[in-house]
């Protein structure tokens, strides 16, 4: 049963299990119930963790102001993204290997996003193909997570297969010119079982030997890619591009010069330089020197509705979740996922009307306490 908050499908008195109650309980249950690798593989961060660690602390640290008074007996959730209407500002961001958490992986997310009407941003290293994930979700809202490889022909394949698949963007990663060294997939030598394909690839690096990364063959990702392949990528597609991984006002900046859509403000969930900003603290700066020209969005260590109203007071248009994703899946497929992006939605219901905002066009930078502007 869902109790209608501006469009958005909350879970009500009549849903079936409410015996996890915020996404931290997913996360335990993720942990009791992983195989200990797997575990580790998604919670893991680089090196000593800081960066990861501090996405999440950094959301302590912001204090709000909350406005009374303001008849909040109606609450709009809803927003757009690239003139798509999503239920709330919270979308699902690239994770990889789906189906180390649940049989049919990025199947059941995508139906868990087509269920609530958010973005599903999936991965390359999806352990089910594009079209698999838009066979089990035809009418979901999806972008695609692109890597640039050495094979540029490699990029460009998958450009065209998303394009005929309907996707509406293309997510460039740009913070992985090679992996971050996590030590926890280092001492447990991670590798994807035998039973299962980076299947994106499939049929391409079957008769490679040679150092694995995650799936596919070591230096398979160019370290070399510069703004002119964005240029490049440009050419490529009508699609728009959002570009994931930016910290700085810098690469803000060439970002919109070379003609982009959107910025994620991004670390990779802290897998990659351990010791840089957490995003939280980064998005200013990129709003205001974007000034409205792309859209700006967030990932990275959002875990309760107070974290997406801080993002969004802060500029962001809508934030992304990783890894509760993948503990949601663990926990019960699609009706996992489900809860998750319920329940961080419900709260941020919660949020935004305890604070006076009626809408997402209310909540504004004067709601975060001022030290933190
Ligand atoms: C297990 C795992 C796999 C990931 N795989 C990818 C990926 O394939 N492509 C990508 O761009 N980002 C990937 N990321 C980064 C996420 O898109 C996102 O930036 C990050 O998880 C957000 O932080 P959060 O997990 O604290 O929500 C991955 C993150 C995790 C935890």
């Amino acid at each position: 049963m869902c109790q209608l908050v501006g469009g958005a499908c909350m879970p009500g008195p009549g849903d079936a299990d409410m015996s996890l109650i915020c996404l931290s309980d997913f996360e335990a249950y993720a942990k009791e119930h992983l195989p200990k690798a797997t575990w580790e593989y998604y919670a893991a961060g680089a090196d000593d963790c800081y960066t990861r660690d501090d996405n999440l602390q950094a959301f302590t640290r912001i204090r709000l102001r909350p406005r009374m008074l303001r008849d909040v007996s109606m609450t709009d959730t809803r927003t757009t993204i690239l003139g798509t209407e999503i239920s709330a500002p919270i979308g699902i961001a690239p994770t990889a290997f789906h189906c180390l958490a649940w049989p049919d992986g990025e199947m059941s997310t995508a139906r868990a996003a087509e269920a609530v009407n958010v973005c599903y941003v999936s991965s390359t290293y999806s352990t089910c193909s594009v079209e698999e994930i838009v066979g089990a979700a035809p009418d979901g809202f999806r972008w695609f997570q692109l890597y640039i490889y050495r094979d540029r022909k490699l990029s460009e394949r998958l450009v065209r297969r998303v394009e005929a698949l309907g996707y509406k963007a293309l997510v460039l990663t740009v913070d992985v010119p090679y992996t971050g060294k996590r030590r926890s997939d280092v001492r447990n030598n991670f590798r994807l079982p035998p039973h299962l394909k980076v299947k994106n690839f499939e049929g391409i690096f079957e008769d490679q030997c040679g150092p694995d990364n995650y799936g596919v063959p070591a230096n398979t990702l160019d370290p070399s890619i510069s703004w002119k392949d964005v240029h490049w990528l440009r050419s490529l597609t009508r699609l728009p591009i959002i570009v994931k991984g930016i910290l700085t006002k810098e690469d803000a900046e060439l970002a919109v010069e070379h003609g982009v859509q959107g910025i994620i403000v991004s670390n990779h969930g802290g897998r990659q330089l351990d010791g840089e900003l957490a995003t939280i603290d980064a998005l200013s700066e990129i709003v205001e020197t974007v000034h409205g020209r792309v859209e700006v969005y967030v990932d990275g260590g959002i875990r309760t509705g107070s974290d997406v109203l801080k993002a969004l007071a802060l500029g962001a248009k809508c934030v992304f979740i990783g890894r509760p994703v993948v503990w949601g899946l663990a926990y019960k497929g699609e009706e996992g996922v489900r809860g998750v992006l319920q329940i961080l939605a419900e709260e941020f219901r919660l949020s935004m009307a305890l604070s006076g905002c009626r809408n997402v066009s209310e909540i504004t930078r004067n709601l975060i306490h001022s030290s933190k502007l």
